[in-house]
């Protein structure tokens, strides 16, 4: 692994010279990384190193990663279903190192831009009702309660559903990105 990939390595001085961080595709270099950022923010309900793979290849998913340089700090992983409006984020998780920086709101926003892309008017989600980190980012980013749903993870943990509407695409966005 490159020695810079752990961005907490790095000169200060140097640090300050790298560009600011940027979403893209993940591609099946970024594989180990997304595993590892998997198994640390995640204790169960994890995707396997072979779902993760088939996913990246996948016309029905987005696999999107957050990296400043040439670290990967995040990851979004959104699904799509054929003859469906509905998008569901299936998984987004940021290293415990960079967290409270916004860039699980970038990916987020990341992610409802290629839905609508996608023809999608409405992300769906679920998460732990034990997430007080990942609730607040959903309802601060829009979106909407929609229900409890009792003993829905492996470890027995209810999932919050929730979901957004997509504002119809406008041009001009200065989000920084790379499809
Ligand atoms: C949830 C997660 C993706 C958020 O990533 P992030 O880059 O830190 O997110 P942001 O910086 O955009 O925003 C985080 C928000 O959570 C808040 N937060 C952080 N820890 C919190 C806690 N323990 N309780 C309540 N809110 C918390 C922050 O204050 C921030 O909100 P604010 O800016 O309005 O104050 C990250 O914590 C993570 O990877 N967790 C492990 C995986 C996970 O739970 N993924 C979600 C699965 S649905």
């Amino acid at each position: 692994m490159c020695y810079f990939a752990n961005r907490r390595h790095i000169p200060a001085k140097l640090s300050s010279l790298m560009r600011p961080p940027s979403v893209r595709a993940a591609t099946l270099p970024d594989l180990d990384r997304l595993l590892e950022l998997e198994v640390s923010a995640f204790g169960s309900d994890r995707l396997s190193r072979r779902s993760f793979a088939r996913l990246l290849g996948a016309a029905s998913a987005a696999s999107r990663v957050i990296a400043e340089g040439r670290a990967v700090l995040g990851y979004a992983l959104l699904l799509f279903r054929s003859g469906s409006r509905v998008a569901r984020l299936y998984s987004l998780a940021v290293d415990a190192g960079h967290r409270g920086r916004g860039l699980a709101a970038v990916l987020l926003a990341d992610a409802e831009r290629l839905a609508r892309r996608r023809g999608c008017d409405r992300v769906r989600l679920e998460v732990r009702a034990d997430n007080p980190a990942a609730i607040r980012l959903y309802e601060r980013s829009g979106y909407a309660f929609r229900g409890l749903t009792e003993g829905y993870y492996a470890d027995g943990a209810a999932a919050r559903r929730y979901e957004k509407r997509l504002a119809a695409p406008h041009r001009g966005h200065s989000l920084a990105t790379k499809d």
